[in-house]
């Protein structure tokens, strides 16, 4: 039984919404309270097993390759000044045995011209994940989502969609799925997919989030789609197509998703990992406190 080793992280968007702040930086690489965004998927791709990354990178990402590389000089600096933490964490960004891959995506045509630059790199007999690093998905101290995902992969042998509820007036900035009815459980048969449908024509109210397992099939439907949604090439409308030749299922995971490609989203996710970060999240927690009986109402004040 060939095991899922792979996953693609689609990382050559521009990061509009959060501007200026990635007007020369990645998204990706903006921090959680002290790790890159894109460490938080990679984390959960190695929890989960994966041991080759496969990077789907564009201009202006070079220090996402920075980052998963090893950094000599500082490596030395911080031996030589005794810093034996720093050093521990610097060297633990990634596992000596994980590879990574970096394939450039020239031009921004979607998502589905992403995950279809990893076809050279994928074998025709493996299914592989994809990662979209703006999602960050916490099971707090429990199974990590993609684990979930993969779980049910090794039972099902097909392509997995990580889906959630979602309010149906939000359903414009999902893929949302229809499924089997009248049947029980958390992984359930797609029977339709649309990227982003207005609410009125939603098919149902549960959306894709950016977790996928996918089987090598999917590549030759990337090759056949047309442009979609927005003129891109949707990964959606491959899944679509991929569904009438084989099955699909949607897992509703456990864990709660923060759409860290808001800025909402991002604050949130920042605030919930900070509260229960080990070195300064009681400090964080008593701050939030006082603040909250403190200033409620007032928009500004000092801490
Ligand atoms: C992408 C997918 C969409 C999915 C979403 C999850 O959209 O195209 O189907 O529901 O990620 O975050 P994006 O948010 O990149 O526009």
């Amino acid at each position: 039984m060939k095991k899922v080793t792979k996953a693609v992280f689609p990382v050559a968007g521009m990061g509009t919404r959060f501007l200026p702040a990635t007007k020369a930086n990645p998204k990706e690489m903006l921090p959680i309270v002290d790790k890159p965004l894109i460490q938080y998927a990679v984390d959960e791709a190695l929890a989960a097993g994966i041991t080759e990354l496969i990077f789907i990178t564009g201009r202006t990402k070079r220090s996402i390759e920075d980052h998963f590389d090893k950094a000599y000089e500082l490596e030395t600096e911080l031996e030589a000044r005794g810093k034996k933490e720093l050093l521990d964490i610097v060297r633990k960004t990634i596992p000596s045995h994980v590879n990574c891959i970096y394939i450039r995506q020239a031009e921004a045509l979607g998502l589905g011209h992403a995950v279809l630059r990893a076809a050279p790199v994928v074998s025709e007999d493996e299914a592989f994940a994809v990662l979209l690093a703006d999602d960050l998905l916490d099971n707090g101290g429990g199974e990590p989502v993609l684990k979930q995902m993969i779980d049910v992969y090794y039972y099902n042998r097909c392509s997995i969609l990580g889906t959630m509820n979602v309010p149906r007036e939000e359903t414009r900035q999902y893929g949302i799925v229809s499924v089997e009815e009248n049947a029980a459980g958390d992984s359930l048969r797609v029977k339709g997919i649309v990227e982003k449908p207005a609410p009125e024509k939603a098919p149902s109210t549960q959306a894709v989030v950016g977790r996928y397992i996918l089987t090598p099939r999917i590549f030759d439907h990337l090759r056949a789609i047309k442009p979609g949604a927005g003129g891109e090439l949707q990964l959606t409308d491959a899944i679509a197509s991929l569904l009438q030749c084989e099955a699909v299922l949607a897992h509703q995971f456990a864990g709660v998703r923060y759409d860290c490609g808001s800025k909402l989203g991002y604050l949130q996710a920042t605030v919930e990992l900070g509260w229960r970060h080990p070195e300064i999240g009681a400090d964080f927690a008593a701050w939030l406190e006082r603040r909250h009986a403190g200033s409620a109402g007032k928009k500004t004040g000092k801490a």
